[in-house]
């Protein structure tokens, strides 16, 4: 099936939150940001823009009736900045405007006295002064400090990796409007409504009940619109609840540059030690990671970088330590992956540092240690089902790689100013929220009395396709014509408590939810059409909107059945609810089985680099990735298309620049660069492992959404082997690998490090 939206974003009749009807007494909220990184607040002067003609009222954190507080794990973070700011963009004050111009007009007039204070940026300088957003964490197996003796190698190394800007193409933004009595209508670009619908409450002092979040579709999220969709939903519903007019508020591309977080940039040491055979024996890490000025959800981001530590490897004794640290940015956030590449570049980039050193190509290492059936995650849970020695095979045969690495060296034996790079980036993602708790999901189904159906989950659209999934279970569980079938908003009032559409479960948790709801349909209407027929429901079969006995055609069909149901006052809504069996997590132990299952594939990069320029092309990208059974092929492959390109972006040229006052100067498109068309490799070939799927994946089609992301990260390793075609003094490990740095790499003398000024010892040496 076509993904449903596509006709409509063609001819660009799909909605978004800015192409909904306005009601005519609609008022337009411009938020006023703190002007530097860290200072108390000495004064706020709204006067003369609060006599601007247009401004109705501007608010602060005195305007709150409940708490000013929409820290989702942790409640550390203001809706308005109260006494200090902590960000440059900091949300101070809502200007309530009748034009969105006038707002912005006004905002030039607010005057806000600050005492600067010293503003830190990087993770290791805040650690250097104490400066966490919480407490180390840890997660451990066996007793790496009792290994380095008995390891034939050992390698320390450093790595930095910088953030990345989510860019959805829709900025965030909110539309709430009074209802009666004290009930408010908010409409959100939000992949979490209820975090929407829970905060709105805590901080407008009403009960949930009272809060009705409606999101049609996103125009992306990519994480960024986890948990950072809020501020400007709650603001907007605390303006319409005050002045009692609807209220709209949605970022510019600058503000929302500026005000919103982004990827969590990490500075990270490891020490690896190997056997003479190549078996990484012991992995020892310590990651700083850049928290931004508060904790977001940096806490579950710090899990998943903890979980992925030794990415698709099998690693007896490990240790390995996040340090949260708190910075003076906007607070760094959800980003596909969430975590996860952070985790694996480090690993990556230890086998790149160990093979260099050994003088063999990291792929040796690589594929001695990959985890097999029955291994035991370091965390715990025992490896089952895993592929990556099939896909490896696989991929060898697809793709001839060893043809192709013979090739690449005879380029480089025979050109001087262009030198090829090969690498491969191997991937085992978990798939759940790691928070066990959140892996539930419901859905509501009913079927109209004309046998049409309308579906409503908590799951978001946001151009992953999962509306499509949901549209592909219904039919399938009913046996019924795709036409008949409507998505719905996600909606607060019709789905509760929701979890965000996140970790790529969103597919997984609604659609098991919905097939649980359509099946409990099916029994009863199997029940009503036995009687009918005077047969056994087990000889009951629906498809193609018929009523079969044994497979042969009754005079049933599906219209006249439910016509008769309803005649018969039989329930034709349903309402489903899943929670992921088997997974479990000790928190405080780090140990346990926290994942449904794992996705696992491998890349192979071929790229070549100009040695006069330092520019490079990704010439070739080849994939097999483990889909399972994928139940929609062609979005499955979109997925995966835009993720790894998201990955090289983030890998290789995607660079955020702030000033030494934490101020963002890459705050437009033509100075943040992302991957466009020209970007793109000029082969990528994507091809499934044939496999039966995973029964815990929705119709065994496995989660897709963030897994392919982390192939991006086998471009930097390609490039940096191209480079050392030609100067094996460069050995750096500091994403992205910009054609600047690849530059500066290919005509360096010695090991530089990074960012020499602001960075300790390696912890390990
Ligand atoms: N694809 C598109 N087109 N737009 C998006 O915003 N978000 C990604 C991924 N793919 C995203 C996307 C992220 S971060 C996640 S977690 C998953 O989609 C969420 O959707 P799923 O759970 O349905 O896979
Ligand atoms: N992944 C993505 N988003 C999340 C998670 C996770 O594991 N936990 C909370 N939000
Ligand atoms: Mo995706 S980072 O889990 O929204």
């Amino acid at each position: 099936m076509k993904n449903i939206d596509s006709n409509g974003h063609v001819t660009g009749k799909s909605l978004y939150l800015d192409d909904l009807p306005l009601r005519q007494d609609s008022l337009f909220g411009v938020v006023v940001g703190s002007e530097v990184a860290h200072g108390k607040i000495l004064d706020i002067d709204l006067q003369e823009a609060e006599n601007d003609p247009g401004v109705i009222k501007i608010f602060t954190y005195k305007d709150i009736p409940g708490e000013n507080q929409i820290g989702g794990i942790v409640a550390d973070e203001g809706l308005f900045a109260e006494d200090t700011v902590h960000f440059i963009g900091q949300p101070i004050a809502l200007i309530v405007a009748t034009s969105e111009r006038a707002g912005r007009e006004a905002r030039e007039k607010v005057n806000i006295k600050y005492k600067k204070l010293k503003a830190i940026t990087d993770p290791r300088e805040a650690a250097a002064n104490g400066s966490y957003l919480l407490p180390p964490r840890t997660f451990a197996a066996g007793h790496p400090e009792k290994q380095w003796d008995r390891c034939a190698y050992v390698f320390t190394g450093s790595t930095e990796q910088a953030g990345q800007e989510h860019l959805y193409l829709e900025t965030q933004g909110a539309y709430s409007y009074p209802m009666e009595t004290e009930n408010l209508m908010v409409h959100s670009s939000t992949q979490s409504p209820t975090a929407i619908q829970r905060t709105i409450a805590k901080v407008l002092a009403l009960p949930m009940h009272r809060i009705q979040v409606d999101v049609v579709r996103l125009g992306g999220g990519f994480g960024g619109k986890e948990d950072q969709a809020t501020p400007w939903a709650v603001m907007s519903a605390l303006a319409a609840h005050l002045l009692k007019k609807p209220v709209k508020v949605v970022l510019s591309r600058h503000d929302d540059l500026h005000m919103t977080g982004k990827r969590h940039p990490y500075s990270s040491d490891f020490r690896i030690g190997l056997s003479k055979d190549l078996k990484i024996l012991a992995y020892e890490v310590e990651y700083f990671q850049n928290g931004g000025a508060a904790n977001d959800l940096s806490p579950a981001i710090t899990e998943r970088t903890l979980f992925h530590t030794t990415n698709a490897y099998y690693i007896p004794h490990v240790k390995s330590t996040v340090h949260s640290c708190k910075t003076n940015l906007p607070p760094n956030t959800a980003f596909r992956g969430f975590g996860g590449p952070q985790g694996m570049f480090v690993i990556e980039s230890a086998i790149a540092k160990a093979a260099m050193e050994l003088g063999v190509p990291a792929a040796v290492i690589q594929e001695k240690n990959f985890i097999k059936d029955n291994d035991v995650f370091y965390y715990g849970q025992k490896a089952k089902k895993v592929n990556l020695q099939k896909i490896w095979k696989a991929a060898h045969k697809e793709y001839g790689f060893i043809k192709k690495q013979k090739e690449i060296e005879q380029f480089n034996s025979q050109n001087t100013l262009l030198k090829k790079g090969w690498a491969f980036m191997p991937i085992a993602f978990g798939i759940s929220f790691t928070n066990t708790s959140m892996n539930q999901a419901r859905a509501l189904v009913h079927i109209y009395s004309d046998g049409s159906v309308g579906v409503s989950t908590g799951a978001i659209e946001m151009g992953q396709g999962v509306n499509t999934k949901m549209l592909q279970v219904t039919e399938q569980t009913l046996g019924i014509k795709p036409g008949r079938i409507k998505l719905e908003t996600t909606n607060t009032s019709r789905v509760a408590n929701t979890s965000p559409t996140a970790a790529s479960s969103g597919a997984d948790l609604n659609g098991k939810a919905l097939q649980i709801a359509c099946s409990a349909l099916l029994r009863r209407l199997k029940a009503l059409a036995s009687n009918l027929l005077n047969i056994p429901a087990t000889q009951i079969e629906f498809l193609n909107e018929q009523v079969l006995v044994n497979g042969n055609a009754t005079e049933w069909n599906w219209e006249k059945l439910i016509q008769k149901a309803f005649l018969s006052r039989i329930n034709l809504t349903e309402n489903g609810h899943y929670a992921t069996p088997v997974i479990h997590f000790d928190k405080a132990a780090g140990k346990g089985h926290p994942f449904a299952y794992h996705v696992y594939g491998l890349a192979f990069y071929e790229v070549t680099v100009d040695v006069i320029r330092g520019t490079y092309e990704i010439d070739e990208v080849d994939v097999i990735h483990d889909f399972g059974k994928s139940m929609n092929p062609i979005l499955d492959l979109g997925q995966a298309e835009g993720g790894i390109v998201q990955g090289i972006g983030y890998a290789t040229m995607e660079e955020l620049a702030y000033d030494a006052e934490g101020r963002l100067l890459s705050n437009s498109l033509s100075t943040y660069k992302v991957p466009d068309i020209y970007a793109v490799p000029s082969v990528l070939k994507v091809k499934p492992l044939k496999t039966s799927g995973h029964p815990l994946a929705i119709l065994k089609s496995k989660a897709v959404g963030e897994p392919p992301l982390m192939y991006g990260l086998g471009a930097y390793f390609a490039i940096q082997n191209a480079v050392r075609a030609f100067n094996p003094e460069f050995k750096e490990f500091d994403a992205p690998l910009t054609p600047e740095k690849v530059l500066m790499g290919l005509y360096q003398k010695k090991e530089a490090t990074a960012k020499k000024q602001l960075k300790s010892v390696n912890v390990f040496k």
